[in-house]
């Protein structure tokens, strides 16, 4: 259920109304015009502390929180979980209010088990919390950057500038997923924040990788996953998440590159234009072939710059109070720190 423009804590895309999934786009846009000067760090969060509590491994997603925080001016404290006192016992529980007895303003979380964020949001007093991928559940930052990147990709294609073209470009536009969909955080944020902006969203997957029950997922299912293929504007590569077991589920990797796999072969399906993402970390090889992930329409490396601008529109909307208008972030934004 929409919030509003934007919530007090950011777990989830639903979090957000279409209107909030296309503010952030567009504060995104903002700071990534800062993004392009020599002096990147603007005064905006000056005073306000932000903590990255990360249980999981990661090295885009806490790097680009990390360096989004710094460029806004907040200072960054980093939990090392494994040297933390979770080794010695400490429940989850008291660890977030540990941390929120210090001061801190807000915690971007990284957990193993879906909801953890949700928890920590309701644990909370003042805080406020970021999910940075919970479990199975979803990773809210990498939805936003992806359709961020694309919305970027496809305006530049139209030679008009990206700021101002609001939802629209993403109506009736044909986003294929494929990949391990049941174990995917990232395929949930993606499904909820491209539906939201108009977009129709097609999954594929052997049924093994399918999950359990799409029946609330505004979905469909590709039959054919090659004719699906020739209908896309947008493919959505996500890696098998052989930690949450997908190697039970698919018989060897070997047959789940050459039916899934994004191919040198299955790209000359795609229609002019169309675009590939992937949200990292990619395994060659196997979900995506090494001269796909390096061929000018994959937008990997781009998804990966584009994070900080997104995470810094993020960070902004949740802890610099109300809504400013495009033009008065750009001023904001503007002032050296
Ligand atoms: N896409 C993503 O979440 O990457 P990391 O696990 O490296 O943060």
């Amino acid at each position: 259920m929409s919030l509003g423009p934007m919530p007090q804590h950011l777990v989830s895309i639903g979090d957000l109304s279409a209107e909030g999934i296309v503010e952030v786009l567009e504060v995104a846009e903002s700071f990534a015009e800062v993004e392009r000067r020599a002096m990147k760090k603007v005064p905006t969060l000056k005073g306000k502390v932000v903590a990255t509590v990360f249980f999981e491994e990661s090295t885009r997603t806490r790097l680009s929180f990390e360096t989004a925080a710094k460029r806004l001016s907040a200072d960054v404290l980093s939990l090392s979980v494994a040297s933390s006192s979770v080794k010695k016992g400490e429940s989850l529980r008291d660890t977030v209010q540990t941390i929120e007895a210090m001061g801190i303003d807000l915690l971007i979380m990284r957990h193993g088990s879906s909801g953890a964020p949700l928890q920590a949001s309701r644990w909370t007093e003042h805080a406020q919390v970021v999910n940075a991928g919970d479990g199975w559940h979803e990773h809210p930052s990498q939805g936003l950057l992806d359709c961020f990147t694309v919305r970027q990709a496809w305006a530049e294609q139209r030679s008009m500038a990206a700021a101002g073209t609001g939802a629209t470009l993403f109506e009736g536009k044909q986003v294929l997923i494929v990949g391990d969909l049941a174990h995917s955080r990232v395929a949930r944020s993606e499904v909820l924040a491209y539906t939201a902006l108009g977009a129709e969203v097609t999954l594929a997957a052997p049924r093994t990788l399918l999950p359990a029950n799409l029946d609330h997922w505004p979905v469909q299912v590709a039959e054919d996953f090659e004719e699906a293929l020739g209908r896309a504007d947008v493919v959505s590569v996500l890696r098998l998440q052989a930690e949450r077991g997908s190697g039970e589920c698919v018989p060897n990797l070997r047959e789940f590159t050459s039916t899934f796999g994004l191919t040198e072969e299955r790209m000359d399906r795609l229609k002019p234009g169309a675009l590939v993402t992937h949200p990292g970390p990619m395994v060659r090889g196997v979900e995506i072939s090494s001269r796909v992930a390096d061929d000018p329409r994959c937008l990997v490396t781009t998804q990966v710059h584009n994070g900080v601008a997104v995470r810094m529109a993020i960070l902004y909307l949740l802890l610099a109070g109300p809504r400013l208008e495009a033009a008065a972030i750009g001023q904001f934004a503007g002032a050296a720190a």
